[in-house]
């Protein structure tokens, strides 16, 4: 399944004006496109998504099943908080790419806790929106080279 589903979750909507020396000035429009373009020069296409709400991004994960090879998911604040987010990841079983703009490990104590990565395949942050395009490529490698990843 040549599709990925990109799920932002709180306050990425507000990109670009949201804590710039934080998150980058690029806005959520224009992260979007970068992915959609970036998996494309792979022969992927994508869904954007974003919700303020924990009961829609978990709704579309499970609305990824069938349709998306593969999630990534910045699940902003949430990430720290929600086993319910977690377990709509270990449900639908697609392999699921954790990302954060900023390094969450080196900043105040409580971004340091992570449900998202338990069920994750694995974590990116700290990249900014170019770990995005890595969270795509590690989806990409995974769903069509399955063997060449541990
Ligand atoms: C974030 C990090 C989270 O701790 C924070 O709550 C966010 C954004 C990031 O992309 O760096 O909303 O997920």
């Amino acid at each position: 399944m040549h599709s990925l589903l990109i799920l932002n979750g709180p306050n990425l909507n507000l990109l670009g004006t949201r804590q710039p020396e934080v998150y980058g000035s690029g806005t959520l429009d224009m992260l979007e496109d970068s992915c959609a373009k970036h998996a494309q020069k792979s022969g992927f296409q994508v869904q954007c998504l974003q919700s303020n709400h924990e009961g829609a991004l978990i709704d579309a994960i499970h609305g990824a099943r069938g349709r998306h090879g593969g999630i990534v998911l910045n699940a902003g604040a949430f990430t720290h908080t929600s086993i319910a987010l977690m377990d709509a990841i270990y449900s639908v079983e697609i392999p699921t790419v954790e990302v954060h703009l900023s390094n969450i490990h080196a900043r105040e104590s409580f971004r340091h806790q992570s449900y998202i990565a338990r069920a994750a395949i694995g974590q990116i942050c700290g990249f900014g929106r170019q770990g995005y395009l890595m969270a795509i490529d590690a989806l990409v490698q995974k769903l069509t080279q399955p063997s060449d990843v541990t």
